[in-house]
């Protein structure tokens, strides 16, 4: 069950978009952004650059000619600035020239005057001038005002939260080229095709029948790459579609990490209160979202910050607010986890003070207050089938182990502290912002020699999900995954498709491939029943290639089937759409059934904290994750490992630094770091038993993003690892924790 595309990956033979052959006379793209935050362009000089040697053109927004706009949600975003530029590395211009180097030198000639406007880059300060995108929301349950006069205990605090660049190996990129009579065929790094192909149609003024997208994979997205592939893409588009030429554009990773939006930071005010036995009565929250300068996803984003603010916990009475606060950054955009991740680090951090003011481990009050089935959420829905308990049960299986050992280490060494922290995660699976989305084609042929191709929106880009719709073809027609190949994702093969995103590339992709294949598998029973002289279909059973009637094999194989049903004239291609069944939402009562399901898990973190230079080491994260009953144990386990990773570093080592101006001072990897594979932690990974799903793929669970969260745990852990070398060290929440702030406060006065 290894996935066919690592093989590729090992040799180096799989295919990215920068790694296509383009015909000679390829032209190349390079970006002109804007070099302040905020302000008017009051004079842009384009003649100096125009007469360098080997430029062909440069495009500015008068060039454009539909719409210059390519917001994904609100469309309050130019493809090219007009007048007012709102941030650093906002694109102005594009030059087009004979090769990249070429490009990129003629945007440094380019001259250009601003008149400096003021500049907003924290997202309270944004909130306090007013400078908001949307109106405010909230979610209630209960009746949170009459409830804090029953708390025993009452904490009230502040959480920060930085963003975090994505990091996908494979940069921004695109090849676009003319195809006859007005078209062009855009090839693409984007998780979503149809959004590409919607706003170039809008850039360019043209029907979208015209505009081919085709995305083959993915160096990695998670979420960068959701809506923010399309402005490259759309720029492309437009310089080849006005020259005539084949045109490719690939960002440099300074380049990109400058220009792209990121994980939006969040601040934020929580207060909580509880019984004397550790029972949470009431959760208030307020998140402060840092935008950026224009919509992108955020609303979206905000959405799964408030459904999922009380994680894996049963809360009676919450009130959960959110503001989209408009700053002058890159606009922030998905990432992993989509807001769960920022909510979710503002609950932990209030019961981390919770339990610091009522004297015992946080543990004690995470245990207590697990969701159990039935439970409500703020949002309407109950629990359905909770895995909470259990997940946690089997985590915290030797803990009182685990705590003796940490104290006796911590006893035995003055200046190394080990800290440990459980964290259970809870995650809804559905396109939650917009429940249209939660549906997918599927179109499968199969060819006369009995091999299969399978067209589907989901966009493999490192999470395995070729392969599982590869065995979803496999498993039914019961033939071997060589017989199956997975296409690229096209908008002209698969229409209106939904992005690859919100974990549920699998599940929507997969169950349209499942309904296709089922068609077809009837009409070769039908088929076979007919030959075999009006039998049942029932009967009828395929097994490793053989037809097996009542149990007994035939002598009629899969492939002789298929070769003679197209003799017969039998339709050998299937299409089929899927929708996820029972999703509503009242937006005007914010209540409904917004998600088919929810994944649990818990995670068990141990870390060791060298106490005299504030350095430390992610030991182990043991974790029980519910995957349903999982399609692809080693693909799952990966991503598993992979979102652990990622959100650790979110927690700890990963920090944007900006200078005054609102510029990025860490724009290459030397001095934006990510977790490596030596500060990775021991992870292990067990899978829960006995979990069905009938609403996921073949009762699995989707398993993308969720996993981000136990990462969370890490912060955890080292605060707690803090407070044994002082422990009078008061919880402080401002992620990441790297290891200067980590010395300061085991320090400071
Ligand atoms: N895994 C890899 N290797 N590369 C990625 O870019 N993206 C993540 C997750 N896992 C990503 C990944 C994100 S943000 C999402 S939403 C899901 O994969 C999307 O794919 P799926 O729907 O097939 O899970
Ligand atoms: Mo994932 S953040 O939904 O692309």
């Amino acid at each position: 069950m290894k996935n066919i595309d690592t093989f590729l990956h090992v040799k180096g033979e799989s295919q990215f978009t920068d790694d296509l052959i383009v015909p000679e006379g390829t032209l190349h793209a390079a970006v002109f952004s804007s070099s302040i935050a905020h302000g008017k362009i009051t004079h842009l000089n384009l003649d100096t650059a125009k007469q360098i040697d080997g430029v062909y053109a440069i495009l500015t927004a008068d060039d454009i000619l539909g719409d210059n706009q390519i917001g994904a949600i609100i469309p309050d975003e130019p493809l090219l600035a007009t007048s007012v530029v709102h941030y650093i590395g906002q694109p102005i211009a594009v030059v087009i020239a004979k090769t990249a180097d070429i490009a990129r030198t003629a945007t440094k000639t380019i001259v250009i005057d601003f008149e400096e406007y003021p500049t907003i880059f924290d997202a309270r300060q944004a909130y306090a001038k007013g400078q908001l995108i949307g109106s405010p929301h909230t979610l209630s349950l209960g009746n949170i005002e009459t409830v804090w006069k029953n708390c025993d205990v009452i904490v009230e605090g502040k959480v920060e939260s930085g963003g975090q660049e994505h990091i996908y190996l494979e940069t921004q990129s695109v090849f676009a080229y003319p195809t006859e009579n007005e078209g062009l065929k855009v090839i693409s790094s984007t998780q979503s095709p149809n959004d590409v192909q919607r706003l170039i149609a809008g850039v360019l003024n043209l029907p979208m029948h015209k505009i081919e997208v085709d995305v083959l994979r993915l160096g990695g997205g998670f979420g960068g790459k959701e809506s923010q592939a399309t402005a490259w893409a759309a720029m492309t588009a437009l310089a080849a579609f006005k020259l005539k030429k084949p045109i490719k554009l690939v960002l440099r990773r300074d380049e990109d990490m400058r220009m792209t939006g990121k994980r939006h930071p969040y601040s934020s005010d929580f207060k909580m209160g509880l019984t004397h036995n550790g029972q949470i009565l009431a959760y208030e929250v307020t998140f402060y979202q840092n935008a950026g300068a224009a919509a992108d996803l955020s609303p979206a984003v905000l959405g799964r910050s408030l459904f999922h603010a009380t994680n894996s916990y049963f809360i009676p009475h919450v009130k959960t607010t959110g503001y989209i606060c408009r700053t002058n950054l890159p606009p922030n955009t998905a990432f992993r986890g989509f807001g769960t991740p920022q909510a979710v680090f503002v609950i932990e951090s209030a019961i981390f003070k919770a339990a610091e003011q009522m004297d015992v481990a946080p543990s004690f009050i995470q245990k207590k207050n697990l969701l159990k089935t039935g439970d409500e959420f703020s949002y309407g829905m109950k629990v359905e089938n909770s895995q909470a308990s259990r997940c946690w049960e089997k985590a915290e299986h030797e803990i009182e182990k685990r705590y003796q050992e940490i104290n006796f280490f911590n006893k035995i060494n003055p200046l190394r502290k080990k800290g440990l922290a459980i964290m259970p995660i809870c995650f809804g699976i559905s396109f939650n912002g917009a429940l249209f989305m939660n549906q997918a084609n599927a179109i499968v042929h199969i060819y006369t020699d009995g091999s299969i191709s399978v067209s589907t929106g989901a966009i493999e880009m490192g999470q395995g999900v070729n392969m599982k719709i590869r065995q979803v073809i496999a498993n039914i027609f019961s033939i071997p995954l060589s017989r199956v190949n997975v296409e690229s994702a096209n908008t002209k093969r698969i229409a209106n498709m939904s992005p690859t995103a919100a974990s549920l590339a699998a599940d929507l992709n997969g169950n349209a491939t499942k309904l296709a294949c089922l068609k077809l598998l009837d009409r070769l029973k039908t088929f076979a029943a007919k030959k075999l002289n009006a039998v049942s279909t029932e009967d009828l059973q395929l097994k490793e290639e053989v037809l097996y009637l009542k149990g007994e094999p035939t002598d009629l194989t899969w492939q002789g089937l298929i070769g003679e049903m197209y003799l017969n004239r039998v339709s050998l291609t299937a299409h089929s759409h899927y929708s996820i069944p029972n999703l509503y939402f009242d937006e005007a009562k914010e209540k409904g059934h917004p998600f088919a399901y929810h994944v649990f898990g818990t995670a068990m973190v141990e870390v060791t904290l060298d106490c005299l230079r504030g350095t430390y080491r992610i030991d182990t994260v043991k974790i029980v994750h519910d995957f349903g009953k999982s399609l692809n144990p080693l693909i799952d386990k990966g991503q598993v490992e992979g979102a652990v990773v990622q959100g650790i570093g979110w927690m700890t080592i990963e920090e944007l630094m900006y200078a005054n101006n609102g510029s990025l001072l860490t724009d290459t990897l030397a001095n934006y770091t990510i977790p490596d594979i030596r500060f990775a932690p021991d992870i292990q990974v067990d899978f829960l038993e006995n979990s069905e799903n009938p609403l996921g793929l073949f009762n699995s669970k989707a398993v993308g993003e969720p996993p981000f969260l136990y990462g969370i745990g890490a912060y955890f852990a080292i605060l707690q690892a803090m407070k044994a070398f002082r422990p009078t060290l008061a919880g402080q929440f401002s992620a990441p924790l790297t290891s200067e702030k980590v010395l300061l406060s085991l320090y400071e006065n």
